[in-house]
């Protein structure tokens, strides 16, 4: 184990218990963070407790809930029993592949809450204690999807844009007081999400199959760009290459390129 004699902050991690969530977890630990962690399965987040524990002296917390439901943000606010948090990660999120006509309207409006409701509404009840004590970090993690529209996984890539889009507008906001917020937007990751997205597929199945990035080195890129207090983060040369498609190409001609990229490269379970 190693020990930090001084402790850097209390830091909220959504989604924590795997993928970019647990890597940003395990970084926040190792610089001396104690952590609230918050995540829906009970049993895989205390997994992800015991193998922080296991390496790093953090007082660890465990929020288990559904963060798709109605005013969750308020009841996780709560549970931090008046606790000041310096760093805010909201990175809980999943996709849904199909076509908007044919996709589970349920599935879908639990993912609209849970990017876009429940990450607006966390942050603006943590945002106030840290403009108040003039300091404080929020990450909030998008997507390359962010960037242009994407057929077939239309409204996922619109939430995304939603949150790159109000990242980067109270980022603005905040100069000056001491709080940064920085917008994570990774391409595509090797972690249970592909999975999520392909309903048991797994990455190794997509036809695409370079360009997958590593979690732990994208969770280690947006942690370095938080801690600078960057405003929009995109790791890797390709990836920073293919935001720009909507300049090179039209906005139109960017989004058939998608969803070309989309049909050719997904191979998900029926
Ligand atoms: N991987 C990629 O290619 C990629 C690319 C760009 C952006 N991202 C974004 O990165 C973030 C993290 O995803 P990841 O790649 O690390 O995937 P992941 O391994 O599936 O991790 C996501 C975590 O969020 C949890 N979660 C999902 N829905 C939840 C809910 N309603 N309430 C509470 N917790 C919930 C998941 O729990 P369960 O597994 O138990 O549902 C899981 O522990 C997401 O916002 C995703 O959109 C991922």
């Amino acid at each position: 184990m190693i020990t930090t004699e001084q402790k850097t902050g209390l830091a909220l991690v959504t989604g924590a218990a795997s993928g970019l969530g647990f890597e940003l977890s395990l970084l926040l630990a190792k610089d001396g963070y104690d952590l609230v962690l918050a995540d829906v399965d009970a049993e895989k987040l205390q997994q992800a407790k015991l193998e922080i524990a296991a390496l790093y002296a953090s007082d660890i917390q465990l929020i288990i809930k559904d963060l798709s439901k109605c005013n969750v943000a308020q009841q996780i606010y709560e549970a931090l029993d008046g606790k000041a948090i310096d760093v805010l990660i909201n990175n809980a999120g999943f996709g849904i592949y199909g076509s908007f006509n044919d996709t589970d309207w349920e599935r879908e409006a639990a993912m609209l809450n849970l990017h876009v409701l429940t990450t607006t509404h966390l942050t603006k009840l943590v945002l106030n204690g840290m403009v108040a004590r003039n300091r404080g970090k929020i990450l909030n993690m998008s997507s390359l999807a962010a960037f242009q529209p994407g057929p077939l996984m239309s409204l996922y890539y619109a939430s995304k844009a939603y949150i790159l889009s109000f990242s980067e507008a109270i980022a603005n906001e905040l100069k000056g007081t001491g709080v940064s917020v920085t917008c994570l937007c990774p391409g595509q990751t090797n972690t249970c999400f592909q999975e999520v997205v392909a309903n048991g597929a797994s990455v190794s199945d997509n036809k695409i199959n370079f360009n997958i990035a590593c979690p732990k080195q994208v969770a280690k890129y947006g942690y370095e760009a938080m801690q600078k207090g960057k405003v929009v983060a995109i790791p890797g040369n390709i990836n920073k290459f293919l935001s720009k498609l909507p300049r090179f190409l039209s906005r139109k001609t960017a989004t058939a390129v998608i969803r070309k990229i989309q049909e050719k490269n997904r191979v998900c379970k029926t």
